[in-house]
């Protein structure tokens, strides 16, 4: 078996790069105009991958977001400044005097945005000799791998998602407490909602499937005290999370990846201190979890 999905697309090929989620998607150019046929593989491939990856696209913040503006409207972040001349699209940006990186820790994001986004794109402009990688999770996999009692009781239950500017949005439960990189946050604009209850199961939209929505904006389950959520909220990060549910993306300038976040978590893994590691990233607003 090479991993290649053989004859199921037309126009894009695909590349499964772990057994839980994961694909690499060869044939397409992302600088260039898509047409409808071609948009409609790439959707399939993501709903049936989770998260896909292009490798040497010479994207601009331009035609990052022209490609972002296929799928929906731009979620713009309320914490973090973007970029001068494009506000929707954020430079993350780690270098090596910056201690913490964006995204370090499991989580989806905008999970505190009453309707979080529906996807992320995040292309490499500069990478790290090694290192700097991202992972994934698979919360389809997360969901079904729990016991039948364990579905039955999460099933009304609601985790209450708190954003947090100190804390570039990502808030977390006890660790990472410190700012974030070389960015700049801003107080949310007036009267935008950052904390916001979901469903710990949710049904996606378009596959109908369930998946556990969890991650680090959860900070405590509606109705409950904190002793009783915390070792809930603890235990479901640690199941959503485990080895076989996972892939590990290795990035090259030029790779884009594009993840649905309605069913899976991320993690940037802060591994190359003496390096320099900058991204350009754009979220799609979602629909309310149900
Ligand atoms: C993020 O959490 O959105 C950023 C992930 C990364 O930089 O790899």
């Amino acid at each position: 078996m090479d991993g290649i999905q053989h004859n199921r697309y037309r126009y894009i090929e695909t590349h499964r790069i772990s057994g839980a989620l994961g694909a690499e998607i060869s044939g397409v150019n992302l600088g260039q105009p898509i047409d409808d046929a071609v948009l409609a593989e790439i959707r399939a491939a993501l709903l049936e991958n989770l998260v896909i990856f292009f490798r040497d696209q010479d994207m601009t913040p331009g035609l990052l977001l022209a490609f972002a503006r296929r799928w929906g409207e731009i979620h713009r972040h309320p914490f973090i400044v973007g970029m001068p001349d494009y506000p929707d699209v954020l430079e993350l940006v780690k270098r090596p005097t910056d201690k913490r990186n964006f995204g370090g820790d499991w989580h989806t994001d905008q999970m505190f945005a009453p309707e979080p986004a529906l996807g992320t794109m995040l292309w490499a402009r500069q990478v790290p000799d090694a290192g700097g990688d991202t992972m994934f999770s698979n919360q389809y996999l997360a969901y079904d791998a729990l016991s039948d009692g364990m579905k039955r009781m999460l099933g009304g239950v609601r985790g209450v998602c708190v954003g947090d500017k100190k804390k570039g949005g990502a808030s977390r439960l006890s660790h990472n407490a410190a700012t974030i990189a070389s960015m700049t946050t801003i107080e949310p604009p007036k009267g935008l909602q950052t904390t916001s209850p979901h469903p710990l199961v949710r049904t996606h939209p378009e596959t109908g499937r369930k998946s556990l929505y969890i991650g680090g904006h959860v900070h405590w389950l509606e109705d409950m005290t904190e002793e009783e959520s915390k070792p809930l909220i603890q235990y479901l990060h640690q199941h959503s999370t485990q080895p076989a549910f996972t892939c590990r993306f290795r990035w090259q300038q030029g790779s884009l990846a594009f993840w649905d976040n309605r069913c899976t978590q991320h993690f940037a893994i802060n591994d190359y201190p003496a390096e320099t590691r900058i991204m350009h990233r754009v979220t799609i607003r979602g629909d309310r979890p149900f």
